[in-house]
């Protein structure tokens, strides 16, 4: 799949968005190694706490699924490209520190990056 059809995944995934609290509506789809795809969206909760970015839905939809060779993430925000969240960076270099990160908008523009980019000298055990 292309880095197009990818954040188009991402951007589709956005409109599905339960984000009554910010009004920030995120999406991002997930390309597996064997070229499965998973999309999340961000999903907020009246208590703030129990909230979940958009990234995280979408790897643990495929970990739980049994898919962990993650290839290529996009990610799409309002603004001018979407910057994942620090604890989302830290949920990506625990699965794959090399996997390319497409940080995109809804009108189809994006800034490619890496994980490591994103996390240098990130924490494992
Ligand atoms: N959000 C994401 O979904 N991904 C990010 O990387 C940054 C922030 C969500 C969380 C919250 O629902 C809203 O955007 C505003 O912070």
């Amino acid at each position: 799949m292309d880095n197009t059809e990818l954040l188009r995944r991402a951007n589709e995934a956005r409109t599905r968005s339960y984000s009554p609290y910010s009004g920030f509506a995120v999406g991002a789809a997930l390309l597996c190694a064997d070229g499965s795809v998973f999309t999340g969206t961000n999903i907020e909760n009246a208590a703030y706490g129990p909230s979940i970015c958009a990234e995280r839905v979408a790897m643990f939809k495929a970990i739980s699924e049994g898919h962990r060779d993650f290839a290529r993430l996009a990610v799409s925000c309002p603004g001018d490209h979407c910057r994942p969240c620090g604890v989302c960076r830290q949920v990506m270099f625990e699965h794959a520190p090399d996997m390319e990160v497409l940080m995109g908008n809804p009108e189809g523009e994006c800034v490619k990056t890496t994980v490591r980019e994103l996390l240098p000298d990130g924490f494992t055990l």
